[in-house]
């Protein structure tokens, strides 16, 4: 009887449930043209004694975002008075926290789905299941670990024909609410199996997507909290959970840009790897880490394109030159598309360096082009929920910048 009352509140939850009320809360935005807001905003820990949730920026206004908590945007007025610091602050928009949806349940999940709406873990699931189902010989699914809850992190391994050729690894949505990337990565899955101009390439080189490796995090910022970015574990004798992934890998964990209190948006965990999320990723990867030539992770929002280092500022790989040529060539082949401009730049020299980040860590295993993509929107209104009228478009852009570093890959390893 429990059980069956459970199952309907979850049924029902899906149609009528609310999502965590932000009401109050607003957008800060700041121009960090101006060196002395830049100073400002990178020392916020010192100047306000938190550091606020970093939302995105725009490059072409010259904007940084932030999500100010309802009870702070008084205190962080005055003290941006206090520091005669010139800013917006902005309304949430309201529509963002009113895209759920009741759950399909009739058919399968199509390509349709990937490119008109955001799905459910499951529904994700179902349709990886299906196109190796479809496409037995081109996909493997390949389970990598399970995630703090128990759902698993599925990777899928496309053209992997048991030969050594070289391998550039995607992986998407780290950040709970990013949702856009899930899509980007399903739908490359999909367009590269599916259409026989891209036999010739995937003969060359193989692709290694992981289209989720924050399942936990999803389904929390699909149902309950639309915001949420962290993981889901929970920590004895705190009343946060959760950390911040892209900040637990093990390399120069826990030194810059980061926050060692659990309540934070940004805590880096106990220690390195403390996520399993992290951990099934890592030792995934250094499985086949001499094979791995490009890694890709991918984010939202800002239309950026960043190559390391990112955990300290004006510090770059000795062959940054490369990173920086194939980086503006996934950026002309975006803008190809429909002229969307992504800007490609230093991770750590913009507002602020992070450390224990995916792309860091894949460069410091030798992975030679490694980046973090923040995919569109560029604007805050909009945030992390681009309308689903707009997915399509910016799958179409990401795969193109994904070709150009397979084609990049093929010919050099
Ligand atoms: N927005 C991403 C984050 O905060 C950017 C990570 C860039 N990489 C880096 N190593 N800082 O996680
Ligand atoms: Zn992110």
């Amino acid at each position: 009887m429990l059980f069956r009352l459970l199952v309907l509140s979850i049924v029902i939850g899906e149609v009528l449930g609310e999502y965590k009320n932000y009401d109050g809360f607003k957008i800060l935005e700041v121009n960090f043209e101006n060196p002395r807001v830049k100073k400002y905003v990178q020392e916020f820990d010192k100047n306000l004694g938190f550091m606020p949730d970093f939302l995105g920026e725009n490059w072409k206004k010259k904007q940084a975002h932030y999500f100010i908590n309802k009870d702070s945007v008084e205190k962080v007025k005055t003290n941006l008075v206090a520091n005669n610091i010139t800013y917006q602050m902005r309304d949430v928009n309201p529509q963002i926290f009113k895209v759920r949806r009741r759950r399909d349940l009739n058919g399968a999940i199509t390509i349709n789905d990937i490119n008109n709406r955001y799905l459910s873990y499951d529904e994700q699931m179902q349709f990886l299941n299906s196109i190796s189902q479809q496409y037995p010989n081109d996909v493997k699914l390949q389970k990598l670990g399970n995630s703090f809850e128990g759902r698993s992190i599925t990777a899928v391994r496309i053209g992997d024909d048991g030969s050594n050729k070289p391998i550039v690894w995607i992986d998407a949505g780290i950040h709970a609410r990013e949702w856009i990337s899930y899509n980007v990565a399903l739908y490359l899955i999909y367009t590269i199996v599916s259409q026989p101009a891209y036999r010739d390439l995937l003969n060359s080189v193989q692709l290694v997507v992981v289209p989720n490796t924050n399942p936990d995090g999803y389904e929390f910022s699909r149902t309950v909290d639309r915001m949420w970015r962290k993981t889901r574990s929970r920590f004895t004798n705190s009343r946060c959970g959760g950390a911040d992934a892209n900040r637990n890998y093990p390399f120069f964990w826990g030194t810059q840009g980061v926050s060692h209190s659990q309540c934070s948006e940004v805590y880096c965990g106990a220690r390195p790897q403390s996520e399993p999320e992290v951990l099934a990723l890592t030792n995934a990867i250094q499985r086949e880490e001499t094979r791995i030539k490009g890694y890709i992770a991918l984010h939202s929002y800002g239309q950026e394109i960043l190559y390391p280092w990112g955990h300290t500022q004006r510090t770059y790989p000795s062959d940054v030159e490369d990173l920086i040529k194939v980086g503006r060539a996934m950026a002309s082949a975006i803008q190809a598309v429909n002229n969307t401009e992504y800007n490609v730049v230093n991770s750590g020299d913009g507002l602020y360096p992070a450390a224990g980040a995916s792309d860091d860590w894949a460069k410091s295993r030798g992975i030679k082009y490694s980046y973090t993509i923040e995919l569109s929107p560029i604007d805050d209104y909009i945030g992390f929920s681009l309308p689903e009228d707009r997915i399509n478009q910016v799958c179409r852009e990401a795969f193109q910048a994904i070709q150009v570093l397979m084609i990049e890959v093929k010919s050099k390893f």
